[in-house]
């Protein structure tokens, strides 16, 4: 089972060092029995020390090792800090920040040619919901166009658009059916991400085929963060 806790555009180098520390600390307690990933912003990355099951990750980059691409983050100032774990294709990077398919397949394989951990996100807009499970169907299996699904490394995270930092669930069914259907291609853990938090973490983990979850705002805060790292492992 996997707890990932992305960082988005919050904490400063300050406060992910303090956290990544207290996290670290609490795992190393007896909390280790599932991987867990923190993916915070590219400014605050440091040689941090970290327990076996506890990886610091990138949330973006550009897929190349360096060159001219003013602003971006290559794999060489990744590999500075030894980040072996990659967010790509995640919501706010495909409809905020426009990333296409196209782009985020040429990511994937930069990656995957590296030979890199991958939480790919996957999820559909609202609409594509309440169209049914077929029209969801399709529109995720578009996102995984060109996209090797047999990779070793792969994680998948499946987070519904609409559920994302609005405090919305999908709910337990959809959850079930949804991750079912990726579960008949997809040999890779199926993640599923939108507004998990102390209070339901338990119950979306009981999902069958629910193999962790991915965690903005709730995970912000180490103590809350922390809390699920420990509800998961009560989990089987
Ligand atoms: P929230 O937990 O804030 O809904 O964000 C989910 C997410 O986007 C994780 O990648």
């Amino acid at each position: 089972m996997v707890v990932a806790a992305n960082f988005k555009t919050n904490h400063t180098r300050a406060s992910t060092t303090e956290f990544i520390s207290f996290v670290n600390d609490f795992i190393a307690n007896g909390n280790d029995k599932h991987q867990v990933r923190i993916y915070p912003c590219a400014t605050a990355f440091d040689n941090f020390t970290l327990q076996s099951v506890c990886k610091v990750g990138a949330q973006n980059f550009y897929p190349v090792d360096n060159g001219s691409f003013t602003g971006e983050v290559g794999f060489d100032q990744l590999a500075e800090f030894d980040i072996d774990s990659l967010l790509i294709g995640h919501s706010e990077r495909r409809h905020i920040l426009g990333e296409s398919q196209e782009f985020i397949a040429r990511k994937f394989n930069f990656a995957k040619e590296r030979n890199k951990e991958i939480i790919y996100c996957v999820g559909e807009p609202l609409a594509v919901r309440e169209a049914g499970i077929e029209a969801v169907m399709q529109y995720l299996w578009e996102q995984f166009s060109d996209i090797d699904i047999t990779y070793p490394r792969l994680i998948v995270a499946y987070e519904p658009v609409w559920a994302i930092g609005t405090g919305l669930v999908a709910n337990i069914e959809d959850i079930a059916q949804t991750h079912a259907r990726l579960r008949e291609k997809i040999d890779a853990p199926l993640l599923y991400g939108g507004s998990v938090k102390v209070e339901n973490i338990s119950e979306i983990l009981g999902v069958a085929n629910c193999d962790g979850v991915l965690v903005g705002t709730a995970s912000w805060q180490k103590e809350a963060f922390c809390n699920m790292i420990k509800l998961a492992q009560m989990i089987q």
